[in-house]
């Protein structure tokens, strides 16, 4: 998979990311926004796990974002399943050096297409953490509306805190 952007080329992780994706993804700045699934510290282990499991997913749905030719985020969607079968919650990383410009809404908005486009659904959904507002502000450039307040529905670090659940919804054809 391949989405060539002005900011970035959205496309498939290769074993040859493995470098990259460990110096940009070992940050306790984009760890402290993600499920804990995401490790931290990231290390090399860590890095070709992830790598060697993208290379067997089936659809593929996660992507790194590439800019100038080194993966330096993620982006992926994880299809919902039974009657939510139509539906798809999304997330996104970004190295924080490439941070504010404007390159994960891009993406999100591409991404986003993609998914509704390949696997015929009505909606996308994210549950950024309520602190997280920079991740809250790429949802709404994005097109996302902000529907819910969870309140005090996760633990992050040590903490209870709540999600927010935002919504891109497919217009009806
Ligand atoms: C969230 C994240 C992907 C955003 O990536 P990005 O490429 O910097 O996003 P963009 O540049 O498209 O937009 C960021 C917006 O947030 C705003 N922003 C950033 N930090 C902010 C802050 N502390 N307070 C208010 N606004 C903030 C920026 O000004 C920008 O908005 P603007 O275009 O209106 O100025 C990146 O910060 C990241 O990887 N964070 C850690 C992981 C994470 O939070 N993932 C999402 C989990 S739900």
């Amino acid at each position: 998979m391949r989405l060539t952007l002005s900011r970035s080329v959205v496309r498939s992780w290769a074993l040859t990311d493995l470098a990259a994706l460990v110096e940009h993804a070992n940050n306790h700045r984009i760890w402290i926004n993600l499920r804990d699934r995401f490790p931290h510290p990231y290390t090399r282990h860590d890095g070709l796990t992830f790598l060697r499991a993208m290379r067997k997913a089936s659809p593929e749905t996660v992507f790194a974002i590439d800019v100038a030719g080194e993966a330096v985020g993620g982006i992926g969607f994880m299809l919902q399943h039974d009657v939510e079968r139509v539906s798809a919650e999304i997330g996104y990383w970004l190295g924080e050096r490439f941070w504010n410009r404007g390159i994960a809404t891009e993406a999100l908005v591409a991404v986003t297409s993609y998914a509704i486009a390949q696997h015929g659904l009505t909606r996308v959904f994210a549950l950024p953490f309520a602190f997280n507002v920079a991740s809250c502000r790429v949802l709404d450039k994005a097109g996302y509306v902000l529907e819910a307040r969870l309140h005090r529905s996760a633990i992050k670090d040590g903490t209870i805190v709540d999600q927010l659940q935002y919504a891109f919804v497919a217009p009806t054809r």
